[in-house]
């Protein structure tokens, strides 16, 4: 008896390990690394990094195309986004931190790759590049 609990632990461990590792991060050129971090954020950029994370999860409801069921907030165009990453809300709301709006709205947190990404970006003065 002990031996089949053993052999099913030693099946699902690497199952376990594979799920642990995975990040959703899309840039394979940046995966790699002497250092093994598989979510790089430093150095992000507005078009390059932070704009494929809010296309994927906030355009739906703050894109151009959409802004039904969105409180009326636009976050598409560097420029509509802007104010919301100076005045606190984005990484607020992003952050679940309390006292702001969890978001995406009424959906999982997103990754922390995602998050550290938008974080990086607006730490460094959330420009326009
Ligand atoms: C399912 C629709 C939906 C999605 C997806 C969504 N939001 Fe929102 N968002 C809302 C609504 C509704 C409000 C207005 C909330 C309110 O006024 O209480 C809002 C408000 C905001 C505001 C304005 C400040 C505030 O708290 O009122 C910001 C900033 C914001 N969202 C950021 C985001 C970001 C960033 C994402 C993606 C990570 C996102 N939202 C995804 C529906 C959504």
């Amino acid at each position: 008896m002990r031996r089949s609990y053993l052999m099913l632990a030693l099946a699902i461990l690497p199952l376990a390990l594979g799920l642990t590792f995975s990040c959703e991060k899309g840039s394979v050129d940046k995966l790699s690394g002497s250092s093994g971090n598989t979510c790089d954020t430093v150095g992000m950029k507005y078009m390059e990094d932070v704009v494929p994370i809010l296309s994927a999860n906030c355009y739906s409801c703050h894109g151009t195309g959409n802004t039904a069921g969105s409180g009326g907030v636009l976050l598409e165009g560097y420029a509509n986004l802007k104010p919301y990453a100076t005045n606190g809300y984005l990484v607020g709301n992003i952050s679940h931190s309390p006292g702001y709006d969890p978001m995406p709205f009424g959906l999982p947190q997103m990754d922390a790759c995602n998050i550290n990404t938008i974080v990086d970006w607006v730490n460094n003065g959330a420009l326009d590049n």
